[in-house]
């Protein structure tokens, strides 16, 4: 597909019948159309998304949907940043051509009662600490997809989970389109970016950029073949030591499923994930460990 031609003229819809007669309209002229989902609350890691889109399609759809299905009532729905001018600013400037708002009803409308639940996948990590968040994503996306019917979409590995839960969907139900992960993108600290990280005070955001290097050190012991269980106490201690106020999980898992690897050394390529609270901010991040490169 050939890389896209900046559209000058972004559109703002808010009905899926809008998306549907901007996207047709592409598709009767021959272009390809990517599809980047957000919550909006932009920052350069999605606007990475966009970018990674307008490489691999002609037209680049974004959506900002903050969405009450993936939020437990105790979460931060409400608080949740919303700043639709500055994000539509933002896409503008990324070459974005369109975007899609929808509000609630226009998602929700009186009477839904369908969910997609990806069961396997979605299990343990995040799963375990947030479990209605899966079901409300793939929920979600299922949608979106089925709305934009875009050639391809892009999710950045920061919410690695979230991107295998999406490509499991996607496989599982037949949909012809490609899911793309996009590198995480973090700040001069190597804190991976995020809409959330608004939240932390200054105090809190000196320490929030420890937990990158905690992670990265484990998973270069793992790669020189250290054990599992080691290196999970090892990491433990570090953040304790940093001054995260709880850690929620800290875990290595297979790369492509997400399979246990048990405690000792590892045998083909893994991910060490975490989730960890600072005050009241939860925060994730994940951290490749490439055994097969050894
Ligand atoms: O990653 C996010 O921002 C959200 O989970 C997504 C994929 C837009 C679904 O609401």
């Amino acid at each position: 597909m050939p890389a896209a031609a900046v559209d000058p003229q972004m559109g703002v819809v808010r009905t899926v019948k809008e998306l549907r007669a901007r996207v047709d309209a592409w598709r009767a002229a021959g272009l390809s159309v990517g599809l980047v989902p957000t919550m909006g609350a932009l920052h350069q890691g999605h606007l990475s998304l966009v970018e990674r889109s307008n490489s691999l399609a002609d037209r680049t759809v974004a959506s900002i949907f903050v969405n009450p299905a993936q939020f437990a009532p105790h979460e931060d729905f409400g608080s949740y940043p919303r700043r639709e001018e500055t994000d539509l600013e933002l896409l503008r400037r990324a070459g974005c051509s369109l975007v899609f708002i929808p509000a609630a009803v226009e998602m929700y409308p009186d009477g839904f009662q369908t969910s997609i639940a990806v069961s396997q996948v979605s299990q343990g990590l995040c799963g375990a600490s947030r479990p209605h968040f899966f079901g409300g994503v793939a929920t979600v996306v299922c949608k979106l997809l089925n709305q934009a019917r875009p050639d391809i979409a892009v999710f950045g590995e920061k919410d690695y989970q979230q991107l295998l839960v999406i490509r499991r969907m996607v496989k599982d139900l037949d949909m012809p389109i490609e899911i793309v992960g996009a590198p995480i993108v973090r700040e001069t600290d190597g804190l991976a970016m995020s809409s959330r990280n608004a939240y932390l005070s200054q105090e809190e955001r000196i320490v929030a950029g420890r937990l990158n290097k905690v992670i990265a050190e484990m998973a270069d012991r793992l790669q020189r073949g250290g054990g599992v269980a080691e290196a999970i106490a090892f990491g433990r201690a570090a953040l304790a030591d940093a001054g995260f106020s709880a850690v929620d999980y800290l875990d290595v898992r297979g790369a492509d499923l997400l399979d246990d690897p048990g405690s000792g050394a590892l045998s083909k390529n893994a991910r060490v994930f975490a989730a960890v609270l600072l005050g009241k901010t939860r925060l994730i991040d994940n951290w490749p460990v490439e055994i097969n490169a050894r």
